[in-house]
């Protein structure tokens, strides 16, 4: 299939699949596609907190786009397939596995309140958990028992779940750290891909300051979404300093999408 040659479908002819706290799905211009549309919304603590912070979206499309990319380019499938627009990437359609599969190098959040560890300790190795994805239940977490025993994911899916989610560890760090940044956990999702008779684990959802914590190497200042949980301020800030680290926003891009500038010629 040509990704390349998409065709457009207005938005207003277009099917809604599915709307979460943070972005849209809408269905795709070929069978087996989606589109993956980021919002400005931020929620915390199972949506008790929410607020539309301007730009958010953007930025979010922007850094997920480029993990995602370089995800692909070093051989860690993903659903991710190119950005379309400012908001919106193109993604494969797959069946989404109800864990969030959290990743964790340094105490933090729930962890440091859960086992009473500072925040900003170093961990021994790094850590994989799984939360149940369950608005109602608040995601609890849950062990590889429960996963297996009610068929949320088989031992063999859980087996490539976890040798992924080293993977993007492995690459995330070397990533950030190269920017001056301290990857200290993030959560990524899985999904199953169908290709004719077949079917594997790719990387699902997004990867981005909101499902990340970012702590910047020399002043461990938070550069995720922390800033909002905590009431920090300066969100839009944080992001599009990641962004600009990462080198996909030159100085001049503004991410708010704020209209027309007049150009002076
Ligand atoms: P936690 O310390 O609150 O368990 O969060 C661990 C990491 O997972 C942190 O980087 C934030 C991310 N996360 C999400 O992306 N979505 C969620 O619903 C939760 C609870 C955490
Ligand atoms: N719990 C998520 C977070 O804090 C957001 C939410 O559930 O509304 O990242």
């Amino acid at each position: 299939m040509d990704f390349n040659k998409t065709r457009y479908i207005p938005m207003s002819r277009r099917r809604r699949i599915y709307e979460g706290k943070a972005k849209v799905l809408y269905e795709g211009p070929e069978p087996g596609t989606l589109i993956q549309h980021f919002k400005d919304d931020a929620t915390a603590f199972n949506a008790k907190k929410h607020q539309v912070i301007e730009g958010k979206g953007v930025l979010n499309n922007r850094i997920s786009e480029y993990i995602f990319q370089h995800l692909n380019d070093i051989g860690v499938p993903t659903h991710f397939i190119r950005r379309l627009n400012m908001r919106e990437q193109l993604i494969r359609e797959v069946e989404i596995i109800p864990l969030e599969v959290v990743v964790r190098n340094v105490a933090a959040g729930s962890l440091s309140q859960r086992l009473g560890i500072e925040e900003g300790t170093q961990l021994p190795r790094s850590i994989i958990e799984f939360y149940y994805k369950n608005d109602q239940l608040n995601d609890p977490m849950v062990s590889e028992e429960h996963i297996t025993a009610f068929g949320w994911a088989t031992p063999q899916e859980i087996d490539d779940i976890m040798a992924l989610a080293i993977r993007v560890n492995d690459f995330l760090s070397g990533l950030f750290l190269g920017i001056g940044i301290r990857l200290v956990d993030f959560k990524m999702e899985c999904g199953r891909l169908f290709e004719s008779d077949m079917m594997r684990i790719v990387v699902a959802d997004e990867i981005s300051p909101d499902s990340c914590r970012l702590w910047d190497v020399k002043s461990n200042e938070k550069l995720d979404k922390d800033r909002f949980r905590r009431d920090l301020g300066g969100l839009i800030e944080a992001y599009t300093d990641v962004a600009k680290r990462l080198g996909i926003m030159t100085e001049n891009e503004r991410p708010m999408g704020a209209g027309p500038v007049l150009v002076k010629g």
